[in-house]
């Protein structure tokens, strides 16, 4: 039972509930006490002192610190009395002493200065300190220490909150001030530009570039509006609060979602102004006669007349349609494809899975899951029944052990990170396995490097020693799983002792982390691409199940398996269907009843075949099947393996239709292209990795004559002969919800009232459920089913020619393709060119320095880049981002896929490096 404090609040009685400060009990009872190193948010903890805060307690000599001190039954605490009221205003006016005047103060509507003007303070008697010097030095923000008050809430948030380790405070007393590392400036430190201290900052002192002067030092920018919405960028889904001013977007805050409590990353803080890139397409375009299509066509953006021009929408959307209708009529609908995107919301995900299967006719409808997850996704399904993560990233709160492979969470999944590594310092296990070094291994007990593409062999080890030394679940193995018998024969081959060599780890340390992960009361998997881009990725995801399974580390808090979703709405897209298997909720094509729900749904008979995943839909252009598509909000040209296959199957469909906010290399292989909506503008709604539905709201107007994706669905789908009419956005969620059984209960009305609901929720009053599968797995026989995985290579190994290993992935700053990304002012300032990582033996190697160009080949093509050190990654390997327009990775990988993901093996594949001779680097 809670205890509870009875208690004495100016005359009233009041109750405060255990831990609760007077601070706190005040708020809950209306009264609110200034404060300003306290920060009522989760994840601060009081610090006490700045001393605005303080209040009067009957019989006690001095004043009291409301933030930090709790009540006790019977106290009489007066917040308005005389002799606190004076003290609060005399510490006000200590501290304006040292601000600048607010005229020329970085932020003249501070917290401070609010909270200054009701205490009747507009200036200070007491004379001036010395002034700091201004450090402009970051992209995105400006460190004015003049305002700062010493408060500590920027040291609170990066090492507490964001646990960055960036911020400190130097010097003492009077002399106390933040810094950066070691005093160096923030735009030269290991800062990541989370901004967390800025959204803490009660002054201003640290502040956003984005609202103030040239000089960074006072603020001249004030937001017309404020919208809630949700970040555009990955998986984490958090919440954002977008400011705006003159239809443009200004400022980005976190807000308290369910996934990120306030939290931000530099790019959903910072990544803003992609949407009004001079670079935005605003009309719609069609292709010129005079410009055939070729594979290795560049185009200009800014200057795209000599492939390009301007069309009416009516001419657009005629053209548009028109290609796809002939192509159906002429040659059946399976000469069509689509291409949905992870970008979208689900209800366009939902609209362009719908417009493929009833009106091109055809299952080949695909997205850019198949090329991050769709491995995961298949053995997921396949062994537990769904592909869902089990609990959310935050369950980590409750597990006393987590395992990491296969993602680096503080590029790709920032704030996800943050939980991380919180129950990190709170004590848990925390097992990192990659080949590549990283930051979250600076928090792990056991950190594991491997050698790249053996997973598989560590993971089956680990197994190993689970069975051999009996550390399995018996009970849960009993009750819940199949195939324990048939991993316990596979995994006998697999001892440490043997798979020691051909995964580069000990035989002791392997079995330390078995036993790290299997005795742990409640633990956790976390896992990214590392696992799944590979040919042996759906094996390596088995692999992860099956320990999962045998250890009962399933469905209680604190345990469960989580695949790190990529695209921020890649969960939800997936959800809608936009897979070419599967209709809404994964439920099969090939099952003659769900298809008939679906045809009553839809009034038509539809494609009884599962369709073409993203790869086969490349190899069926070169081959004649395929000679249509329609791409929306996705760019293949970037994103899929071997692109000048790739690039080459574009150009030669008959019929291109790219639906996009930029002319991105896809679009210049297109016929007709759709200017349509940026994230910011348009209402709708999306899932994040932890199956929370969430809500974007429009905060701006899409430039020029862009329109709504939803609408320019519709649009193309009543031109090729459907009767389609939506009111909006909400009606085509409801068509949607009343096919989905896992949104039953999450009316829109519900969406828009919460803001966040993750599914499944069993009833309309119920929170969702979080933690799944307690009871059993949504299987035929309700057990979750064990399969073993055998070692197979990667499919292409170095050898003499080509003897290093490519691995591909993301940087923190840019998302995938770079197509929004690289158009972020702050975001492309911060990693402005494309680099190649090797480790420092390697460059030395070579014979070359860091910052020169070198040429990494493969034997499917070549790009220059510039040569970047880097420690983390392993001796013999090479990393790319493949976010780089002008050295695009995809180039260089192979597109082998999984067998049964039909997922590339984007991680691993043989290369060779060498410097190129400085007059070529020049040219
Ligand atoms: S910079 Fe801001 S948050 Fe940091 S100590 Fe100074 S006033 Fe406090
Ligand atoms: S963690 Fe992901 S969702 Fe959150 S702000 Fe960063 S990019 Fe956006
Ligand atoms: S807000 Fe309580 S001491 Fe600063």
């Amino acid at each position: 039972m809670t205890e509870e404090i009875r208690f004495t609040l100016d005359g009233r009685e009041v109750t405060a509930e255990a831990g609760e400060t007077i601070w706190q009990a005040a708020k809950r009872a209306g009264v609110e006490i200034p404060h300003l190193c306290w920060l009522d948010a989760p994840g601060y903890r009081a610090d006490g002192n700045c001393r605005a805060c303080m209040v009067e307690v009957e019989g006690e000599r001095t004043l009291a610190a409301s933030c930090i001190r709790k009540p006790k039954d019977g106290m009489n605490v007066k917040t308005a009395s005389e002799r606190a009221a004076k003290a609060r205003k005399m510490v006000f006016e200590l501290l304006a002493a040292d601000q600048p005047p607010q005229v020329r103060h970085p932020d003249p509507d501070s917290k401070f200065w609010k909270w200054a003007h009701e205490l009747g303070v507009e200036g200070s008697r007491l004379p001036a300190r010395e002034r700091f010097t201004p450090d402009p030095s970051h992209a995105a923000i400006a460190v004015n220490l003049d305002a700062c008050i010493q408060c500590n809430l920027c040291v609170r948030a990066c090492r507490e909150v964001q646990v960055n380790d960036v911020i400190g405070m130097a010097l003492r007393g009077h002399e106390a001030k933040p810094v950066f590392d070691f005093d160096d400036p923030m735009g030269n430190s290991t800062c990541v530009a989370c901004g967390e201290c800025v959204q803490a900052c009660p002054t201003g002192a640290l502040y956003e570039k984005s609202l103030m002067d040239e000089q960074a030092q006072t603020r001249t920018v004030w937001p017309d509006k404020t919208v809630d919405s949700v970040c555009p960028y990955c998986g984490v889904g958090c919440q954002t609060k977008v400011s705006v001013k003159d239809n443009k977007i200004v400022q980005v805050d976190g807000r308290e979602g369910p996934a990120n409590e306030n939290r931000l990353c530099v790019k959903g803080r910072f990544g803003f102004d992609y949407i009004r890139h001079p670079e935005r397409l605003t009309t719609p375009l069609v292709r010129r006669e005079d410009s055939p299509k070729r594979g290795d066509i560049q185009v200009d953006p800014r200057n795209p007349w000599e492939v390009f021009r301007e069309a009416t929408w009516e001419e657009a959307l005629g053209r548009a349609a028109g290609g796809l209708r002939d192509i159906r009529d002429t040659h059946g609908g399976g000469a069509l494809a689509g291409f949905g995107s992870a970008k979208g919301s689900n209800e366009e995900a939902y609209l362009f899975q719908k417009l493929v299967r009833q009106g091109f006719g055809t299952n080949n409808v695909d997205h850019c899951t198949r090329l991050c997850h769709a491995s995961s996704v298949a053995a997921l399904i396949e062994g537990i029944g769904s592909g869902g993560v089990t609990a959310p990233f935050t369950a980590v709160e409750d597990a006393d052990c987590f395992i990491v492979i296969g993602a680096r969470p503080e590029q790709n999944h920032p704030v996800a990170a943050t939980y991380l590594k919180q129950a990190a310092k709170r004590g848990a296990k925390v097992i990192v396995i990659d080949p590549r070094g990283q930051e979250l291994m600076r928090h792990a007990s056991h950190p594991v490097r491997f050698k790249p593409g053996t997973d598989v062999a560590l993971l089956n080890a680990m197994l190993h020693v689970i069975i051999e030394e009996k550390l399995y679940d018996e009970q849960y193995v009993q009750a819940h799983a199949s195939g324990f018998e048939a991993l316990k024969e596979k995994v006998a081959e697999f001892s440490p002792e043997a798979m020691a060599p051909v995964c580069g780890v000990e035989a002791d340390y392997i079995r330390e982390i078995a036993r790290t992960y299997a005795n742990a009361e409640r633990a956790i998997i976390f896992w990214g691409m590392g696992i799944s881009q590979h040919v042996h990725g759906t094996d390596n995801s088995r692999c992860l199940i099956a320990l999962a399974l045998t250890t009962g580390h399933v469905g209680r808090p604190g345990t469960g398996l989580h695949p790190l979703r990529g695209q921020n709405n890649v969960q939800g897209a997936s959800d809608a269907g936009l897979i070419p298997m599967v209709f809404p909720d994964y439920q099969s094509v090939e099952d003659p009843d769900v298809r008939r729900r679906y045809e009553d749904a839809w009034g038509q008979p539809l494609d009884p075949n599962r369709g073409l995943t993203v790869v086969e839909i490349m190899d069926a252009i070169h081959e004649g099947e395929i000679r249509g598509m329609y791409i929306l909000g996705e760019n293949p040209a970037m994103s899929d393996p071997d692109q000048t296959h790739a690039r080459a199957a574009l150009a030669k469909l008959d019929h291109l239709v790219v639906q996009d906010i930029f002319l991105t290399e896809t679009a210049w292989h297109a016929d007709v292209v759709l200017p349509a909506s940026a994230h910011a503008e348009k209402l709708g709604t999306y899932t994040n990795t932890n199956r929370q539905v969430q809500l974007g709201r429009p905060a701006v107007s899409p430039p020029g004559e862009a329109r709504q994706d939803w609408e320019l669905i519709c649009e193309i789908a009543r031109r090729i002969g459907l009767d389609w009419r939506y009111s909006g956005v909400p009606e085509v969620y409801e068509e949607m919800r009343a096919l989905m059984p896992s949104l039953a209960n999450i009316p829109w009305s519900r969406i828009e009232r919460e803001g966040s609901v993750t599914y499944p929720a069993d009833d309309e009053d119920e929170p969702g459920r979080e933690i799944l599968f307690g009871e059993g797995f949504p299987t035929k026989d309700g057990r979750g089913r064990i399969v073993p995985a055998d070692l197979l290579p990667p499919d292409e190994l170095p050898d003499a020619d080509y003897p290093m290993v490519l691995t591909t992935g993301r940087l923190l700053e840019h998302w995938h393709t770079g197509a929004m990304t690289r158009r972020a002012g702050t975001l492309n300032d911060l990693e402005p060119e494309p680099v190649a990582c090797m480790h420092p033996r390697d460059i030395e190697r070579l014979g070359a320095t860091a910052g020169e160009s070198i040429r990494v080949e493969t034997r499917r093509g070549a790009i220059d880049l510039t040569l970047r050190a880097d420690r983390d990654v392993s001796a013999g390997m090479v990393f790319i981002p493949f976010c780089y327009g002008e050295a695009p990775a995809n180039v260089l990988t192979n597109p082998q896929l999984d067998p049964f993901g039909k997922i590339p093996e984007f991680k691993f594949c043989a290369a060779r490096v060498s410097r190129v001779p400085q007059a070529q680097a020049a040219e």
